[in-house]
């Protein structure tokens, strides 16, 4: 009997507040999806367990909170993260465009330089141990939520406006998703968890 090596994979949930952060996990975790709406305050995880190849993945799956009031208490945990997913509601354009903003806070607080003589290394420090991480090659996904919004109709950004940023910050793949209709959430977490492992 071949038992699977184990893995623990740590990910960042990170997007404006109300993009449907906590509700793509539920719906991924839990299967479950509520329309009411819960602040999250901090940052706390769920895990979820799937085999990837000969390896028993343990997804750590951390989110955070959108409302900046919350935020301060979610920055401590981005260190040691595999992976970045960070999300945005097709249908508000600040969330889009306040996607840079994501992305450099993360890289600032998550993945620290240090030098070594005048070179510049990236460390990021998992369970004690430091890996090399390149802020330039770290690995981020993109999520478009709430895609089940009449029907489509009510969406200000276009896939192409998504796919091009994506593009412009190294070809982060781009799922689009709905959490209320559980459209493409698992697919986008395994592909979350692939990228994941392929960094360790
Ligand atoms: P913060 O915790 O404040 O950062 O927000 P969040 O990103 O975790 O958003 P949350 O998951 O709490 O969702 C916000 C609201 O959007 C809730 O009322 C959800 O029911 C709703 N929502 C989330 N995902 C979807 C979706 O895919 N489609 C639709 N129609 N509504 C959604
Ligand atoms: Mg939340």
């Amino acid at each position: 009997m071949s038992t699977r090596r184990r893995t623990l994979l740590k990910v960042i949930v990170l997007g404006d507040s109300g993009v449907g952060k906590t509700s793509l996990m539920n719906q991924y975790v839990h299967k479950k999806f509520s329309q009411q709406y819960k602040a999250t305050i901090g940052a706390d995880f769920v895990t979820k367990e799937l085999p990837i190849d000969d390896r028993l993945v343990t997804l750590q799956i951390w989110d955070t909170a959108g409302q900046e009031r919350f935020q301060s208490l979610g920055v401590a945990f981005y260190r040691g993260a595999d992976c970045c997913a960070l999300v945005y509601d097709v249908n508000v354009m600040r969330s889009f465009d306040t996607l840079d903003n994501w992305h450099e806070e993360f890289l600032k607080q998550g993945v620290r330089p240090f030098t070594l003589g005048n070179v510049p290394f990236y460390m990021d420090c998992t369970n004690g141990l430091a890996n090399l991480s390149d802020p330039r090659t770290f690995p981020f996904i993109l999520l478009g939520n709430k895609i089940d919004i009449d029907g489509g109709n009510s969406r200000v950004v276009s896939e192409k406006k998504a796919k091009d940023w994506c593009a412009s910050k190294g070809n982060i793949p781009y799922f689009e998703t709905s959490a209320k209709e559980d459209y493409n959430v698992d697919p986008a977490f395994l592909s979350i968890a692939k990228i994941a492992l392929d960094n360790e």
